[in-house]
């Protein structure tokens, strides 16, 4: 396949980006999204240039990294996949391709396609964690009854990787399907009942601060999610946050 690459480019975080345009050829539509780019900054450093940066790592959908905005969807235009387990089989010869980065007052750009989302991992701080007795008379996980739909959507909350697509695509820019799915995999076990005051509290003040938006129920953030997180983990912080607060 040969393509039009038009990829964000922006040296630093304070600098004015541009769009640039790359023509790219022999393309396979085996290989994954971010092999095409591998392709194109080998190309850029055989030439001398500044290859494209972005983050990848586990390329296998699992560490959330390699978050970019590919024709104007995040993790481009499949569904339920990340931008390294999306195929270049999805285009086709002659198309064009825009990539920019995941834009949000609280994921600001590094460089190129990379964005700061340590904001996200603030917002784990502020809660996303459980107090576990390591005294030696800790309690087997595995002895503690646990209705099964609540276990199910407990581990589906668990499966957001925090990759940030939710935010990319809202256009308040909200972090509440990331946050309310932290939210809820502690929420719906017993072992996450201890700090759960604190907990929703904490996280949603960080989000505030944070400088993400409100949810106005749009839904883009479910669309967009490559691990399908739904849209009840959200009213289901919004629970939370309300007992809380009554109880504050
Ligand atoms: S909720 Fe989905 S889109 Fe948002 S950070 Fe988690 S996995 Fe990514
Ligand atoms: S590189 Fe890890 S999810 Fe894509």
């Amino acid at each position: 396949m040969k393509l039009t690459l038009k990829i964000w480019r922006q040296k630093n975080a304070q600098a004015k980006g541009q769009m640039v345009t790359y023509p790219i050829d022999g393309i396979d539509g085996d290989m994954s999204f971010l092999e095409m780019m591998d392709v194109l900054n080998n190309g850029l450093i055989n030439k001398g240039d500044d290859p494209v940066v972005f983050d990848h790592d586990c390329r296998e959908g699992i560490c959330g990294s390699c978050s970019m905005f590919i024709n104007g969807e995040a993790h481009g235009p499949d569904r339920l996949v990340t931008t390294c387990q999306l195929h270049m089989r999805k285009f086709k010869d002659g198309d064009t391709i825009t990539i920019e980065p995941f834009r949000a007052a609280g994921f600001p750009v590094i460089k190129d396609l990379m964005v700061d989302r340590s904001s996200f991992d603030r917002i784990q701080h502020a809660g996303g964690f459980i107090s576990v007795n390591t005294s030696g008379n800790t309690q087997d996980a595995n002895a503690i009854p646990i209705e099964k739909a609540n276990a199910d959507a407990a581990f589906d909350a668990a499966t957001c990787i925090g990759c940030g697509a939710c935010v990319a695509s809202c256009k308040n820019s909200s972090a509440m399907l990331f946050v309310s799915a932290k939210v809820s995999q502690f929420a719906l076990l017993p072992q996450g009942e201890i700090e759960a005051t604190d907990r929703v509290l904490n996280m949603v003040k960080q989000m505030d601060e944070e400088g993400f938006g409100n949810c106005t129920n749009t839904g883009a953030c479910e669309v967009e999610c490559p691990k399908g997180i739904s849209l009840e983990n959200i009213a289901r912080m919004n629970r939370e946050y309300m007992a809380a607060t009554m109880k504050g």
